[in-house]
């Protein structure tokens, strides 16, 4: 089991650690600025989750403007997601915030989530703002679950399959 405090495997509590829920060692979480070393691997991670993915220029642009861009590893290095955050003199803006496939729905969006009000915070924020594709349920009902509120729509604003646009609902969450 990755993560699993090695004195427990080798004390001969095999049974205990098979027992040991999964989740316990998966809080075991990194958090590290992205750096140019990263975006391969964040680029096979935004291919494989989105549609419409940022390109690894994206990234690299976000990481030249230095905006907030952090990677969160377990405990043995695997990826578990990424957050990128522009700090305004007052809002903040979520840019991208993107747990791997086989990490969704298992309380890693809310640390994400979480690290990112305390950054704003820390930079003085009072606010984060973010959009969300209406057809991304999902992210919609934790963003809801987490308390951020519709402010706005943004029409058109993301590409969709066929050369259609898709509108953006904006959200807004005060930290
Ligand atoms: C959106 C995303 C970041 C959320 O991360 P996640 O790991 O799946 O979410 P979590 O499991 O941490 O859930 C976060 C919270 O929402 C709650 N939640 C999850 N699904 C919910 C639902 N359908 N209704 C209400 N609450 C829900 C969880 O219980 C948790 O709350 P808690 O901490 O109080 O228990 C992740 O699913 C993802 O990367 N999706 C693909 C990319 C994407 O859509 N990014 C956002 C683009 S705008």
């Amino acid at each position: 089991m990755s993560g699993a405090p090695r004195s427990m495997a080798d004390s001969g509590e095999g049974a205990r650690d098979a027992a040991w829920p999964a989740s316990v060692h998966e809080r075991a979480v990194v958090f590290s600025a992205m750096r140019k070393a990263d975006l391969p691997e964040v680029g096979a991670v935004e291919t494989a989750v989105y549609s419409h993915p940022w390109t690894l220029g994206n990234f690299q642009d976000s990481i030249s403007s230095d905006y907030q861009c952090w990677i969160a590893r377990d405990a043995g290095g695997g990826m578990i997601g990424y957050f990128l955050l522009m700090l305004a003199p007052d809002e903040a803006h979520l840019l991208n915030i993107t747990v791997a496939p086989a990490r969704q729905g298992k309380g890693f969006g809310r640390l994400l989530l979480d690290r990112a009000c305390l950054i704003a915070r820390h930079h003085a924020a009072s606010a984060i703002l973010l959009e969300v594709r209406p057809s991304n349920p999902h992210a919609l009902a934790v963003y809801r679950h987490v308390g951020y509120q519709q402010i706005g729509i943004r029409k058109g604003y993301y590409p969709a399959a066929g050369e259609r646009r898709e509108d953006a609902i904006v959200m807004r969450l005060a930290v």
